[in-house]
């Protein structure tokens, strides 16, 4: 798609034409050459004080990851009130646009944001899911074990997709066969186009309310039964909230974790360096995790302006949203020394690929631990693996990054 403006019909008239930088976040350049050009945009929104706009995707672009910090911790400034500040493909409307609830709790700002985590935060706490340890590894290993004895595999269908889509379901007290089901659902909704993309929430949203009518009717020990009886606020969590909140873990869940699996693997397949050194030092691994969320952070997030302002020298209105790429603020080097350098024993990796602020991430104890879990039981039952010759890796681009499909081969010993 041609990102041609004509910047005299479409530059609003507070925007200074100097400030101008005109990308597709779906298509072209960053496309072709992802990670390279999210860095070299955020390079050229850093010379310019921080802040460019593009009058195509009719956004502002943060760069630098102490500007983006500060975005996420001023929500009285910068609103959560639609999924990634609304910012959408052209031509396809803002997901939360378009659905019937909200999606609790990311797109509620304070004071109703705190009552939903308050209730949502403790489910995913660091001790709830050490005791699911047992459960987790036991999905990788098994998922691990039908492949490890063939010499190659496609990773993304194998081990990246299926292990938070069993583990999802499992949570959720969804039926596990259903897993890979769920996850080509998720996968559409997020990179599919219409109408598959309105079939694919569709489908969610019915499985969902099932789900949730069970839930009351019948509670079990699952989380799902947890959000459904519980009492927010003093009031009883709605069928249309219990939704909403459903709908978000679907999607935060299924599409980030299995986007960060494939990430870090495609990283250890394609540098055999880092992959020989963290094989050797397998205490390393947390490091090497780490690592990759920095370099690749998934997430290209964003807010919508509260009120007018003046932020970074810049003039913006009320109404106007403001994008930002996790995996460019995790390389800016005024932050990382030698940023595009993978080092998993870095010090001090402060990087923001599970965001800041009210609305950082609640899954990231069990994001961390299938991370740190998968890496570990895939070097130990599988010797050193590289992309199938022949075959390629593309990742995917967009609001959230992902691979398609990875495939993967090695030597068999014997
Ligand atoms: C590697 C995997 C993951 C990454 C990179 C990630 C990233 C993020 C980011 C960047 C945010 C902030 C959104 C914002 O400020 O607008 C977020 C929020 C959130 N994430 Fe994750 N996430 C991951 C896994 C998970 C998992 C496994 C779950 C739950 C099962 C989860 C649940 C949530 C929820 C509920 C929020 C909203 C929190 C709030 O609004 O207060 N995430 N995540």
């Amino acid at each position: 798609m041609e990102t041609s403006v004509d910047l005299s019909q479409d530059l609003p008239s507070h925007v200074p034409s100097e400030l101008v930088e005109t990308f597709d976040l779906w298509n072209g350049e960053v496309a072709d050459d992802m990670f390279g050009a999210l860095e070299r945009l955020q390079d050229r929104a850093v010379a310019k004080g921080g802040l460019v706009y593009n009058p195509y995707l009719k956004i502002w672009w943060a760069g630098g990851l102490d500007l983006v910090r500060e975005i996420y911790q001023a929500p009285d400034l910068f609103s959560s009130r639609s999924l990634a500040g609304g910012i959408a493909e052209p031509g396809t409307p803002d997901l939360s646009a378009v659905l019937p609830f909200r999606l609790i709790p990311v797109v509620l700002d304070p004071p109703d944001h705190e009552h939903f985590k308050r209730l949502l935060a403790p489910l995913f706490a660091t001790n709830v899911m050490e005791r699911s340890r047992p459960f987790f590894l036991k999905t990788i290993v098994d998922a691990i074990e039908k492949f490890a004895d063939k010499g190659q595999t496609e990773i993304v269908s194998s081990l990246t997709g299926r292990v938070p889509a069993l583990t999802f379901t499992r949570m959720f007290g969804l039926p596990e066969e259903r897993g890979p089901e769920y996850a080509d659902w998720n996968h559409t909704l997020f990179r599919g186009q219409d109408p598959e993309r309105s079939e694919a929430a569709g489908k969610i949203i019915g499985a969902l309310t099932e789900l949730v009518e069970r839930c009351r009717r019948e509670p079990g020990d699952d989380l799902m039964s947890e959000v459904v009886n519980a009492t927010v606020n003093g009031q009883p969590v709605d069928s249309n909230d219990a939704l909403g909140i459903g709908f978000l873990l679907w999607m935060a869940s299924l599409d980030t974790t299995t986007s960060h699996l494939s990430f870090q693997f495609w990283h250890m397949a394609t540098h055999p360096e880092d992959q020989r050194r963290v094989r050797e030092n397998p205490e390393l691994i947390p490091g090497a995790v780490e690592e990759c969320l920095r370099l690749y952070g998934t997430v290209n997030n964003g807010r919508i302006l509260t009120r007018d302002t003046e932020f970074h020298g810049v003039k913006m209105l009320a109404g106007e949203k403001i994008g930002w790429a996790s995996s460019a603020i995790g390389r800016d080097g005024t932050v990382f020394e030698d940023p595009n350098t993978f080092d998993p024993e870095r010090s001090g990796n402060r990087h923001l690929a599970f965001g800041a602020g009210v609305h950082r991430c609640i899954g990231l104890h069990l994001a961390r631990k299938m991370l740190i879990l998968s890496m570990e039981e895939l070097h130990r039952r599988v010797p050193p693996y590289r992309i199938t010759e022949g075959m390629q890796a593309k990742p995917l681009s967009g609001l959230s990054l992902a691979f398609e499909s990875i495939p993967i081969s090695w030597d068999l010993e014997g």
